[in-house]
């Protein structure tokens, strides 16, 4: 099967799969939500069965605590975990400091509060996904449900003064309703085109009422694995003050015991 993937599917699981090496015995881990982050949790699923590895793992969606139960990851609220040592996730867009957007999966909210509450996070991504400037992306926006078309306008009356290209917004929709995250509030996703300035924009975006928090993920990444669709991935380390890079060879074929075990 790992040879049916579509080449970002395979560099996706060269990403995530460098980036399960980085888990410790003991660990308490904070998983991503997403198709990145899906491979990551089967491969840690596969060392806790196949090498013994014993983590805590807190999920960052039900879909994700989902595939870590059906996979024997022993999981537990951030409340139980209390603080993590690291949380791998995935990302939309990534730039050279690592500023991401998040919530393409709609799981912004829990993905931030886990990430800021680890004392290290790797993004896992493919190449694709690196940008000079983010924002083509279009940015999520967690709204709740009571009053969202006066937010929705705050926010885009806001836009008017940030440093964007775009300033129109969609509510995200499931079918015919609208999408509603773990915590029952909507995604608005913001055509910005570009963010000339993320920290500034992320704060007042937070400001408006009756918005929860965005996708943006300033200061908040540590390290980023690109995977390549040839099992090779790289990681780059913010935390050095320069970008350090190191690449690493994948075994695709160890994919296929992933794959019979689903
Ligand atoms: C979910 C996210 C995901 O990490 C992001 O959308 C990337 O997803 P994928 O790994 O499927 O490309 O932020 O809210």
């Amino acid at each position: 099967m790992i040879d049916q993937l579509s080449p970002i599917d395979r560099a996706k699981y060269a990403s995530a799969h460098c980036a399960a090496d980085f888990v410790e015995d003991g660990m308490r881990v904070g998983l991503g939500t997403g198709s990145t982050a899906a491979w990551l949790v089967r491969r840690l699923g596969a060392r806790v069965r196949d090498e013994g590895l014993r983590i805590i793992a807190v999920p960052t969606s039900t879909r994700t605590a989902q595939l870590a139960r059906d996979v024997g990851i022993n999981i537990v609220s951030l409340d139980e975990a209390r603080w993590l040592d690291l949380t791998i996730d995935g990302a939309d867009e990534f730039d050279a400091e690592l500023t991401l957007i998040k919530g393409g999966g709609g799981a912004l909210l829990q993905e931030k509060i886990v990430a800021t509450a680890s004392d290290q996070m790797i993004v896992i991504t493919d190449a694709a996904k690196e940008v000079k400037t983010l924002g083509a992306f279009p940015l999520p926006v967690e709204v709740i449900p009571f009053g969202w078309q006066a937010s929705r306008a705050l926010v885009e009356e806001v836009l008017t003064s940030m440093d964007v290209m775009g300033r129109q917004s969609s509510l995200r929709m499931n079918g015919d309703q609208p999408f509603v995250t773990d915590e029952g509030n909507y995604i608005l996703d913001l055509a910005l085109g570009r963010i000339g300035n993320a920290r500034q924009l992320s704060l007042v975006l937070n400001q408006v009422p009756g918005v929860v928090e965005n996708g943006l993920f300033v200061d908040i990444a540590d390290q980023v694995v690109i995977g390549f669709s040839d099992g090779s991935c790289e990681m780059r380390d913010m935390t050095t003050g320069t970008a350090e890079s190191t690449t690493k060879q994948v075994d695709l074929n160890y994919a296929r015991n992933i794959f019979s075990d689903l």
